[in-house]
């Protein structure tokens, strides 16, 4: 018999035991072994609950326990997961964890803990939470050479932006309306600041190209300061604006990584997604792209992908899975104003022709976007493609000129 702990019993911790017990029967036969949850971690009680027997209050009968041999992590932050789990990984425990803040940023370290403690470490959940995307990027892609990774990997943003383009709604308003729906938490800043999907494209970036990515290193833009005048100059531009985390291996071997609203074409695989739906496109030199696409968040989709992994490590109890990536050196992830990019950028001005001559003598030729129902005093453009640090410099000597820089979004044009 295995058994398992699960540390936590919020929205995705009872959901790991609501399917765990609801599809009990084929999850053993898919294991091939008997195994229960022995321990639920949480400070509350649930008395109501079939298995409240189960309950602790303390970390330490479950870390005390040798037959514990799996700990499921599902309370998310860094204390006390971090400890908890490096404390069950150093003791040979093996853990399944939904948590990307502590993968994003102690994976290198925990990982070479397992390593060297004949246990897993795995966390399929933590980015798109229930699409399979971490095996099949380490297993099924394991061919290729990954070129890169580019997704929309927040649900709540997705959400609200799918608002804004599609009903034409504010921002503040498509933000009340994802609180309502319990899609946004009551404190949004991770999500509406792109700090999640930073830590998602942390978490991809590390296992496609084997050196963790630290999310201080990655440029993180959020959609609080996207209007609505924003969306409908992308849709005159034939696109949509999506919040975008992508990454891409550089022929030099470093990496670049950014995460940030852009302007993508229509006819993008990405541009259809929408509501709370997530989509990661992996771009391989065998497979060409290919895109995941499903229900990244929420109890059930969440807990498909956390029992997902424990079943395949009740198979593999004892012998070491594929996923591993080893600290990187500084440097490793290039700054972003080095790479290059298509811009789309308004400026206000009392003169639109003088704007756009300055703009064409700065940046190189730039093309006009026009909207029906534009502001008078602003013109709008994109770039040619050109490094962030000379757009600036560029936009420095715009505003110096005296027109003022409303707005300034990426155009990827290539997704
Ligand atoms: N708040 C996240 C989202 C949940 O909206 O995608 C999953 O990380």
């Amino acid at each position: 018999m295995v058994y398992i702990a699960v540390l936590g019993h919020g929205v995705v911790g009872s959901g790991v035991l609501e399917v765990f017990y609801k599809n009990n029967k084929s999850i053993l036969s898919k294991a091939g072994i008997d195994m229960d949850i022995k321990y639920i971690l949480d400070l509350r009680d649930f008395p109501e609950l079939p298995y409240a027997e189960k309950f602790v209050k303390s970390f330490d009968p479950i870390i005390n326990d040798p037959e514990v041999k799996i700990v499921v992590e599902v309370m998310g932050g860094l204390d006390p997961s971090y400890d908890y789990v490096k404390r069950c990984l150093l003791s040979g425990k093996s853990v399944v964890t939904s948590n990307k803040a502590l993968v994003a940023a102690y994976g290198a370290e925990l990982l070479e803990i397992a390593k060297n403690n004949n246990a897993n470490f795995l966390f399929e959940a933590s980015v798109g939470g229930g699409i399979p995307i971490l095996r099949p990027i380490s297993q099924c892609l394991a061919a290729n050479e990954i070129r890169e990774i580019s997704g929309i990997l927040n649900g709540t943003t997705n959400f609200i932006l799918t608002k804004m383009i599609s009903e034409g709604m504010a921002f503040d308003e498509a933000l009340a309306l994802a609180q309502k729906l319990g899609y946004a938490e009551r404190n949004p800043a991770a999500d509406v600041e792109g700090m999640d999907a930073c830590r998602k494209i942390c978490i991809l970036a590390s296992l496609a190209f084997g050196r963790h990515v630290y999310p201080e290193d990655v440029h993180t833009e959020g959609i609080t300061s996207l209007t609505l005048q924003d969306v409908k100059y992308a849709s005159a531009w034939g696109g949509v604006i999506k919040l975008i985390g992508r990454v891409r291996k550089l022929d030099d071997g470093h990496i670049a990584a950014i995460v940030c609203p852009a302007f993508i074409e229509k006819s993008s695989q990405l541009a259809g997604i929408d509501d709370v739906f997530n989509g990661i496109m992996v771009r391989g030199d065998a497979i060409g792209d290919v895109v995941f696409y499903g229900r990244g968040a929420g109890k059930l989709p969440t807990a498909s992908a956390v029992v997902a992994d424990i079943i395949d490590e009740a198979k593999h109890l004892g012998a070491r899975k594929y996923v591993y990536w080893l600290p990187a050196e500084d440097g490793y992830v290039c700054d972003y104003l080095k790479a290059s990019s298509v811009f789309f950028v308004r400026v206000g001005t009392q003169d639109k022709a003088a704007a756009l001559k300055s703009a064409d003598s700065l940046f190189g030729k730039v093309t006009e976007v026009v909207c029906p129902d534009m502001p008078k005093n602003e013109a709008a453009f994109i770039t040619p493609e050109l490094p962030e640090g000379e757009l600036e410099r560029a936009l420095a000597s715009l505003s110096s000129l005296d027109f003022s820089i409303i707005s300034k979004i990426r155009v990827l044009s290539d997704l």
